[in-house]
């Protein structure tokens, strides 16, 4: 697997069309699903929960729980239906997913962690990953951190996502949780510095290639979440900067596949709202931006929206092409 670089779990915004989307700019790149809770994956409408097309793989599925019979039936169920990883998520600081007993809350719990790791890797054979922080609380400390990694190690996991930020469990909303306190990369690097046989990927806060490139230079791969969904071609710059590779499609090429699934989709059942909301970010930074987003919300972001306005946004998607390639 090559985790060189890869697009982070995010709620409500990394869900089978995003990914599906993702994909049309970048086939180099890890792509994980949302957290998806061991409850809901085993009791709820899975085919639904765990869908998934196959243009989107390589692809993790993430799972938050602490029950490790649970987890580890997830576990299996993923390798059935073909995921290339699962993930168990410990850097989550929601308070629901607290009040649950998953995500960061579980930094505090090393053996019930390694205990749950443990049974999710004896009951599949695809890899079984931990995303976690570097610290909670009061706790930001490289001791402790690196002691949680080597009990997880223990129990069979060899990589790690490292949010270098530690998550404040009290106080701090989610959102909050996201951009305070400040990232300590450096702690990240120590990790992998200490643990050379550990597979160590670093995220929180990367935004441009020349820090990716820094990055990779002490870890094995980054993580990258809202700089990509805000702006998903970012994902043209990493296959060329990153990956190396040419022939990489025009936005208007993306927005003319992106139709056809979107139109295969709807015959489906799939509201076009669900599909589109996702490509808000196309231009960021463009000519044309602006219009992209206007169109958008104004005919294609309601919940019956009709897929007839797809037509013309194509010809914003031209018009915004020539605008751009004037300049350059
Ligand atoms: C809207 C949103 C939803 C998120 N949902 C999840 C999630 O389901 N699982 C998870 O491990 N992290 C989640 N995160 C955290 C991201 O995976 C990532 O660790 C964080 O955004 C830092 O990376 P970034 O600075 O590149 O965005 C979420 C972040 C955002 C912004």
């Amino acid at each position: 697997m090559n985790r060189k670089v890869s697009v982070a779990p995010m709620m409500d915004c990394t869900d089978r069309h995003d990914r599906f989307f993702l994909r049309l700019m970048s086939k180099s790149v890890l792509l994980y699903t949302e957290m998806v809770a061991t409850k809901s994956a085993l009791h709820g409408d899975r085919k639904k929960i765990l869908a998934y097309s196959p243009e989107e793989k390589p692809l993790a599925l993430q799972v938050g729980g602490s029950d490790k019979k649970e987890l580890s039936e997830v576990a299996k169920i993923a390798e059935d239906l073909g995921y290339d990883e699962i993930n168990i998520n410990l850097g989550c600081p929601s308070k629901k997913v607290q009040k649950n007993k998953f995500g960061a809350c579980l930094m505090k719990e090393p053996n019930l962690v390694s205990e749950c790791v443990n049974e999710m890797v004896n009951s599949c054979n695809i890899p079984v990953t931990a995303k976690t922080r570097i610290g909670f609380d009061d706790t930001e400390d490289f001791d402790y951190l690196n002691k949680f990694i080597l009990k997880i190690k223990e129990a069979g996991c060899k990589t790690f996502i490292l949010h270098a930020r530690k998550a404040i469990l009290k106080g701090l909303s989610p959102k909050q949780n996201l951009n305070i306190p400040k990232l300590n990369y450096e702690m990240v690097y120590k990790i992998k510095k200490e643990n050379p046989d550990l597979e160590i990927i670093i995220n929180g806060g990367i935004t441009k290639i020349e820090e990716i490139k820094n990055h990779l230079k002490l870890s094995d791969g980054v993580m990258i979440g809202r700089s990509i969904y805000q702006n998903p071609y970012f994902l043209i710059e990493i296959e060329r900067e990153i990956f190396k590779t040419n022939n990489n499609p025009s936005r208007e090429e993306v927005v003319e596949k992106l139709l056809e699934y979107l139109e295969k989709e709807v015959k489906l059942g799939t509201k076009v709202n669900h599909i589109m909301r996702h490509s808000v970010g196309l231009y960021h930074g463009q000519i044309g931006s602006k219009n992209w987003k206007r169109y958008l919300s104004d005919n294609m972001m309601a919940r019956d929206s009709d897929f007839q306005k797809a037509k013309h946004i194509m010809s914003i998607a031209q018009n915004n092409e020539k605008a751009n390639s004037v300049i350059l």
